[in-house]
């Protein structure tokens, strides 16, 4: 099975939140005093501490619990952003203190998938026991307020977006109806980008306007010489069955485009490390492709994408590439409950390693990406405890660089089951297909390539070099 690189076809996820997380082992719930002691040592020193601060190991909100809630959930938990109620000020926590401790307990909060035992991350928010430790001692002790002179520094926000001010916002011309009910088939709007210059894009985010309706967003680069969509209208809403030339409608699900981002409900905007970006050649067009869900309430959307551009050109271009399973190994029986499918790929040439983005719909259960040695032996690079509600990316603490020839692989497990509570219908086989009640296997990844080359080059082994390289 080879990486299957040519055909992002236009099968994606969904999100609406849901609770999730394993029970907590009952020991992180009698530390207080041991060990809530290294995060207040942790903490920079602030003089005398004066006022209704009580004993030295009682939290208070502004010394010992705003720290944390800023680090690890105002990205979500402050105004307009996905979570349902803002933990900025004293006033807001207060009330929220019971149900903090119990959702962190648990490790609802904050969501994150990836099992301990393999690799580490640079965006796991997850909390250190000490912290858990912190916040269930302030909700035992009634949620004191503490010092405000205690507070760390407010962090900086940009209004309406978690990357810093974007160089350029680029906004669907026309926004997109939603039906109230029924399956909304992929909705594509290609928007010119008008860039004159080649742009290298450090950061990139996606803003839905109406978010709830939104399962997920694919932002596409087509460049001026793809024939990928041409013929289809730029700057209106249109969805593949729409398209009166039969070979268009056909191809509209493959590309060989790299993409600039996916957006899911709870994913972080792209942030590539110092010397790396993704290349917009100049003349590009951004392509939005969009699976919208319907909740009942019509609606209107029109997304946006954010970018800073690179202050320096990069080194490297980062490309996301797939190991993507095809209809074979579906259908999944009915009631099956650790159906496995995996896909293999080896890599043609040198890459670094970045991050990873896996994606299943509602029978997704578990999700690993692996390196098999030549040896046979398998190293575990990331294991996805799989929530369909919450589609992460996993971003890798350290990049790796993996030589040509690498063999990469991709498992994924599904529940078909009743113990599956997504499931929408443990009777039936499910079938593969673009809605979330069938389904799919991807496995997203991220590499770094030297920058001038663009995903056909890379695809090219040195040893089998093509014919008629298809670059530029
Ligand atoms: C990636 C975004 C994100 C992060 C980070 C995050 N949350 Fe949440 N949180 C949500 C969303 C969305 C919901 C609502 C859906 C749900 O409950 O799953 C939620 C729900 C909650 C709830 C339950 C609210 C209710 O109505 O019962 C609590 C409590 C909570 N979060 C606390 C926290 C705390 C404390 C942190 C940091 C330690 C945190 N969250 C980090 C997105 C986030």
């Amino acid at each position: 099975m080879l990486i299957q690189f040519r055909r992002l076809r236009g099968k994606f996820p969904g999100c609406e939140f849901a609770g999730c997380g394993a029970p907590l082992p009952w020991l992180l719930l009698s530390f207080l005093s041991t060990l809530f002691l290294p995060i207040m040592l942790a903490l920079p020193p602030r003089g005398t501490q004066t006022g209704v601060v009580r004993p030295s190991t009682m939290p208070a909100f502004y010394r010992d619990v705003l720290p944390i809630l800023q680090q690890h959930c105002q990205r979500c938990h402050r105004q307009g952003e996905i979570a349902p109620m803002p933990l900025v000020s004293y006033e807001q926590a207060r009330r929220w203190a019971e149900t903090i401790r119990k959702k962190v307990r648990t490790k609802e909060m904050p969501p994150w998938f990836a099992d301990p035992a393999y690799g580490s991350f640079s965006d796991d928010p997850s909390l250190t026991a000490q912290q858990i430790a912190t916040l269930s001692a302030w909700a035992d002790a009634h949620a004191p307020a503490g010092d405000p002179r205690d507070a760390p520094p407010a962090p900086h926000w940009t209004p309406g977006w978690n990357i810093p001010n974007p160089d350029f916002v680029l906004e669907m011309p026309k926004p997109v109806s939603i039906p109230a009910r029924g399956d909304v088939e992929y909705t594509y709007e290609i928007v010119p980008t008008g860039f004159s210059q080649d742009r290298w894009v450090q950061m990139s985010e996606v803003r839905p306007s109406s978010r709830a309706h939104v399962h997920h967003a694919v932002v596409y680069i087509r460049p001026p010489d793809s024939e990928w969509l041409r013929g289809a209208l730029r700057g209106v809403p249109f969805t593949a069955s729409s398209l009166h030339d039969e070979k268009l409608r056909h191809r509209a699900h493959s590309t060989t485009s790299d993409m600039l981002l996916v957006y899911a409900p709870g994913s972080s905007p792209d942030h590539w490390p110092e010397g790396m970006a993704k290349f917009v050649p100049a003349h590009s067009d951004l392509v939005f492709q969009m699976h919208y869900t319907t909740n009942g309430h019509a609606a209107r959307d029109q997304t946006r994408v954010g970018m800073v551009f690179a202050r320096q050109p990069p080194k490297q271009r980062v490309l996301t590439l797939q190991l993507a399973y095809d209809q074979h190994a579906i259908p999944i029986p009915a009631g099956a409950e650790n159906y496995r499918v995996e896909v293999r790929g080896t890599l043609p040439n040198d890459a670094t390693l970045l991050s990873f983005f896996p994606h299943m719909h509602l029978r997704g259960k578990r999700f690993e990406y692996n390196i098999i040695n030549p040896d046979r032996s398998v190293e575990t690079l990331l294991r996805v405890n799989y929530d369909f509600y919450w589609q992460l990316s996993y971003r890798l603490a350290s990049p790796r660089l993996l030589k040509a020839g690498t063999e990469l692989e991709a498992i994924a497990w599904y529940d078909n089951s009743r113990n599956n509570r997504h499931n929408p219908d443990p009777e039936s086989a499910v079938e593969w297909g673009d809605q979330t009640y069938n389904e799919m296997m991807v496995g997203f990844f991220d590499v770094a390539v030297p920058a001038n080359v663009d995903k056909w080059r890379f695809f090219i082994r040195q040893n089998h070099p093509e014919p008629q390289a298809n670059t530029h």
